[in-house]
């Protein structure tokens, strides 16, 4: 892996490229640090590397995201500050192990700094929660614990993350939904509802289908 990382950075600078960082994503939803400490040891440990072998001054190193909610009851939050404690503290330790110097430390906290932090209801039925297009994996959830719901009830899923709009599609031909941005007790629509015009707008229907 190492190798790999520095003839690719090596490659880089031979194009004309000008590489000042380096960074990595283990994935959403991280709840418990130690995952995310090694991936700071793995990548400076690489960037280490990198820097020693292909000449490289790092200005940062990403560690990416995604610090985790709690979905369920029984899930707890992570502990910010205690995080924020260790990962400095390491992330100082590995730079003077490799003498990489005063890079910039990024991480990507993704839904973690927009959550609603609203209490749970009471659950009281095993249900699944399913999206409405033709595929068996359109599933939100599968036996999943919820309060008493009835046909017509509408269910929020509160802290989606960059599962929104970003990856949002016109799949089965639905139009996308709208975007609202909810702040301090007020609500704008920040993206209007689409249309079954909108789905169509960009088709053409041949001139010699039309006859
Ligand atoms: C590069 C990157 N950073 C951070 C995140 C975390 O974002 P979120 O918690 O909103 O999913 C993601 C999500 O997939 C990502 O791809």
């Amino acid at each position: 892996m190492e190798e790999e990382a520095v003839d690719v950075y090596k490659m880089a600078k031979e194009l004309g490229f000008n590489p000042i960082g380096i960074h990595t994503h283990i994935g959403s939803g991280i709840l418990d640090p130690e995952p995310f400490k090694l991936a700071v040891t793995v990548l400076i440990d690489i960037a280490g590397k990198v820097s020693e072998q292909a000449d490289i001054q790092f200005d940062f190193i990403d560690f990416g995201g995604g610090i985790g909610i709690p979905y369920t009851p029984e899930e707890s939050k992570l502990d910010i500050n205690n995080f924020g404690e260790e990962i400095t503290a390491l992330y100082k330790s590995k730079l003077e192990e490799y003498e990489l110097g005063k890079p910039t430390m990024c991480i990507e906290p993704g839904r973690y700094i927009v959550v609603a932090d609203k209490p749970f209801s009471k659950p009281v039925q095993k249900i699944d929660i399913a999206g409405d297009v033709c595929e068996s994996g359109d599933l939100f959830a599968r036996d999943r614990m919820m309060p008493n719901i009835i046909e017509g009830d509408l269910l929020a899923i509160l802290n989606a993350g960059a599962c929104a709009f970003s990856i949002a599609s016109q799949y089965n031909s639905r139009p996308r939904p709208a975007e609202i941005l909810v702040s301090k007790g007020q609500s704008d629509i920040i993206r209007e509802r689409e249309t079954f015009s909108d789905v169509l707008a960009k088709q053409n229907i041949p001139m010699r289908l039309l006859k």
